[in-house]
């Protein structure tokens, strides 16, 4: 077809014959091909009019094939203000692409007052709702399931429940909580659940957790984007991600355990995220809602050196040592800590440092360092042979440690020093979680009783190392830190109010 003039005359001259309309013409400058749409029940009448108006260049080959595509829509953006006003197109296709719908052919005339697309038919309510929400006409909707309604889930769906009046109606943003996965049940709601009563809804409407439904029915089709919470500390959930970020889903979560396990999961969930254009965002891991990982990021991107992190990265440990003042034995201490509610259920899930480095290794693989977890060393506070003991075993045989602890404690103190649970992490060094002697007047010596630390040591902040400090850990907070990731998606995903 390439330079042969009068194809097209011919190819329209034999419609026109047919009587049947063609309402949308597309060709490139290249000249390999026509492509035009028609309703889709004159498809194939269509077709062998086309077959017969250029039968003999298909039998010479210089026509190589007449394609119909079915089940195929046209989405228009249409409007006087659209002439000469740079950027239409690119939002409208960009919007497309984030809601991960292809488009087939374009077609906009010179007046610059439509713009059209052929997308797949099954997707035109998603493109849609994508292309209203980017023009502003309606909320950008993302749909939501949320797994793990704990401490931390229940309050983030409060939270959402509170805010969401706000934030359609100041932002034109729709968060739809759709589902909702405790680790055997699950709830889904068609449009929204209704957030003044999820608690309510989970103790009636409840069905066995599937994990295929419930990804299919987070990922709606006719909703634009969509997004899982993952409010668990499960592994099993963490190992899904990637069938999720594949399909489109983005992934939020304070769940460490997807970044902190193995070096190969790791890097492939990061190249599945590039390849499908997802999202995972994971602040929360780290120091709960303090900016510890968007701050490590600004300083690499922005080209500093960072030379070391180092850090009190548990609430639990840091609150150990802050109360432990060789009045009161350390066993008693950790006793009166998990009636608090500062400890886990088993306090050794603490104790071991297990969690503290996994902080660590998910902060080192920001910085580019390549750590497994057999790479970080960890002095753990579980005393051998405790670690396979039942919980209440553990808490009536911990004060057989106490003499131990208290005589680490008095070295410490001989020295004018103080004991602190610290995390470290430099390229030359790599990475080490354990108990050491501080002098009294060091940063970390003082802090509020459950509060985290982290030092950066960078290039730019050498003399002066910069310094994150703050509440770590509760549900409150975290869940504050959930939400504002949760924000950050929606503003990737296309610009806002
Ligand atoms: N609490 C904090 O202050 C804090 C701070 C920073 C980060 N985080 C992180 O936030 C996450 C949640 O912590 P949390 O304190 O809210 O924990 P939590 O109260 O124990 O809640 C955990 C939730 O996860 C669900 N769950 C457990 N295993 C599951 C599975 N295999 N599949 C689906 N759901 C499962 C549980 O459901 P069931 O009831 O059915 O078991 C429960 O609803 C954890 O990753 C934690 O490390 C917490």
């Amino acid at each position: 077809m390439i330079g042969v003039p009068g194809t097209a005359d011919r190819l329209f001259g034999a419609l026109r014959a047919t009587n049947i309309s063609v309402i949308l013409i597309s060709q490139a400058s290249s000249e390999h091909s026509i492509c035009f749409a028609v309703p889709a029940r004159h498809a194939s009448r269509v077709e062998q009019v086309v077959r017969q108006a250029f039968s003999m260049e298909l039998q010479q080959g210089q026509i190589q094939s007449v394609d119909v595509q079915g089940d195929c829509s046209i989405i228009a953006v249409v409007g006087d203000g659209m002439a000469g006003l740079p950027g239409v197109a690119a939002k409208f296709f960009g919007t497309l692409g984030n809601a991960g719908i292809s488009v087939r052919a374009i077609a906009q005339g010179s007046s610059e007052r439509n713009i059209s697309a052929v997308i797949d038919k099954r997707d035109v309510t998603r493109a849609l709702r994508a292309a209203h929400s980017g023009f502003y006409l309606s909320a950008k909707t993302i749909s939501l399931g949320l797994i793990g309604p704990g401490n931390v889930g229940a309050t983030l769906l409060d939270q959402i429940g509170e805010q969401a009046d706000r934030l359609r109606r100041d932002f034109g943003l729709d968060l739809r909580i759709r589902a909702i996965a405790t680790s055997t049940r699950m709830y889904l709601a068609e449009r929204a659940i209704d957030l003044s009563q999820w608690r309510e809804l989970m103790k009636d409407g409840l069905q066995p957790l599937d994990w295929a439904v419930f990804a299919r029915h987070v990922k709606a089709d006719h909703l634009p984007q969509a997004a899982i919470l993952d409010c668990s500390a499960s592994q099993d959930v963490a190992n899904r991600y990637i069938d999720w970020i594949r399909s489109g889903i983005h992934v939020v979560t304070p769940n460490k355990k997807a970044h902190s396990g193995s070096l190969a999961a790791y890097d492939e969930l990061l190249a599945e995220c590039r390849r499908y254009h997802t999202h995972f965002l994971y602040e929360t891991t780290v120091g709960a809602a303090l900016p510890v990982i968007g701050t490590l990021r600004d300083l690499n991107q922005t080209g500093d050196e960072i030379l070391s992190i180092e850090g009190i990265l548990s609430g639990t440990l840091a609150y150990l040592f802050n109360v432990f003042d060789g009045k009161q034995p350390f066993s008693a201490i950790v006793c009166e800590a998990r009636e608090k509610g500062y400890t886990e259920p088993d306090p050794r899930d603490d104790l071991s440092g297990m969690d503290f480095a996994r902080k660590l290794i998910i902060l080192g693989r920001e910085m580019g360092m390549r750590l497994e977890m057999k790479d970080v060393r960890v002095e753990s506070l579980v005393p051998p042979g405790l670690d396979t003991l039942t919980v209440e075993s553990f808490l009536e045989r911990l004060p057989e440690f106490d003499a131990a602890m208290l005589a680490r404690w008095q070295a410490a103190r001989k020295d004018g020093k103080v004991l602190r649970y610290v995390g470290r992490l430099n390229r030359q060094e790599g990475a080490t979680v354990r108990l050491e002697a501080l002098a009294a007047d060091h940063p970390f010596a003082h802090m509020n009783l459950t509060d985290n630390i982290v030092r950066y040591e960078s290039q730019r902040y050498s003399a002066n190392p910069l310094v994150v400090q703050g509440p770590g850990a509760g549900p409150e907070v975290t869940a504050a830190g959930v939400f504002a990731d949760l924000l950050r998606l929606a503003s990737y995903l296309g610009p806002s109010r």
